[in-house]
């Protein structure tokens, strides 16, 4: 699994890298560029592939489509941490971005981060149709707007020191985590131009993966240590985070964890041995307790 996933960190880097060397210099790429390769599992990419082996799609296709996820996740990073919303210093083992150039070099950067993603996607390198790839801008638009990311993020920030729901808890999570897993669950299914109905079942699928990937870092973070995290824990009681340790306890947050990852498995199961991948990545996320120090930039 590491070593697979080494492999999709290098070659998602090497993308990137020369998709940035081909543009014009400017001032933020630096801040950029230390927030895409200072570490980062690339855990999303890992999905896209997986889902994308199911449908024996091109290797290189899913790269460039991981590495626009990628950039979208990157600059959710930067701005996570900002003072005003976590607060946080330390991502992956280093000063963030805020802290390393500053409050207004970061938010930049990461508005650049966010709309990179939408340039690579609408490239006329990428060899797709116009109409699969205005299909894939518009799917991750939504996942990252108001109905995703940014809205799930408010939801966070709006829930410290609240009495929260479990329901409104899992809203939350999928919103500001599940969407973009749930865009790299049907991206091979828009590039298969697959029916709506099959793409719905995808698109749940993926947020189930999200919810399962925020549950595992909530559970890090409540466990965990920095160097095993990358990152401070012990944060989200201190903020008075409304997580699901917090409203259920460490023990039955575990159970649902459980829980859910059947669920996921048993939905994936009728792609029989074709999901060995996926499954194997499941486990990871479940099981993950070191942050992977990436030494490929
Ligand atoms: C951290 O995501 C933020 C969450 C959505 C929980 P990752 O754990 O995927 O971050 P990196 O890219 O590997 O550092
Ligand atoms: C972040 O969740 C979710 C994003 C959309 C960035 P967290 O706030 O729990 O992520 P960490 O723990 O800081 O990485
Ligand atoms: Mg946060
Ligand atoms: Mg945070
Ligand atoms: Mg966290």
């Amino acid at each position: 699994m590491q070593n697979k996933l080494n492999k999709i960190a290098k070659d998602t880097n090497f993308f990137l890298k020369r998709f940035i060397k081909k543009q014009k210099r400017s001032n933020l790429i630096i801040p950029m560029q230390y927030s895409l390769f200072s570490g980062g599992k690339k855990i999303r990419s890992k999905i896209l592939l997986d889902i994308g082996s199911l449908f024996n799609l091109k290797y290189k296709t899913l790269i460039i489509l991981g590495s626009a996820v990628e950039c979208i996740h990157a600059y959710s990073l930067i701005h996570d941490d900002l003072p005003c919303m976590d607060n946080d210093t330390i991502r992956r083992g280093k000063p963030s971005t805020h802290i390393k150039f500053g409050e207004s070099t970061a938010v930049l950067a990461g508005n650049s981060l966010l709309t990179m993603a939408f340039e690579i996607l609408s490239h006329k390198d990428l060899n797709i149709s116009e109409k699969v790839k205005i299909n894939l801008i518009n799917k991750i638009s939504e996942s990252s707007g108001h109905l995703g990311i940014a809205g799930g993020q408010y939801l966070d920030i709006s829930f410290e020191h609240k009495k929260v729901s479990k329901k409104k808890i899992i809203e939350m999570e999928i919103k500001k985590t599940g969407k973009l897993f749930s865009f790299c669950c049907v991206a091979p299914l828009i590039l298969k131009k697959k029916s709506k109905k099959e793409i719905k079942k995808f698109e749940n699928i993926g947020s189930d993966i999200g919810l399962l990937f925020q549950v595992a870092d909530d559970l890090i973070d409540h466990r965990g240590n920095l160097l095993d995290a990358g990152k401070k824990t012990g944060k989200d009681k201190k903020k008075g985070k409304a997580t699901l340790i917090s409203l259920l306890g460490h023990k039955n947050t575990i159970k649902y964890a459980n829980k859910l990852i059947f669920k996921i498995k048993s939905k994936l199961k009728r792609y029989g041995s074709k999901s060995r991948d996926i499954s194997e990545t499941l486990d990871y996320i479940l099981n993950r307790n070191k942050w992977k120090k990436n030494t490929n930039f």
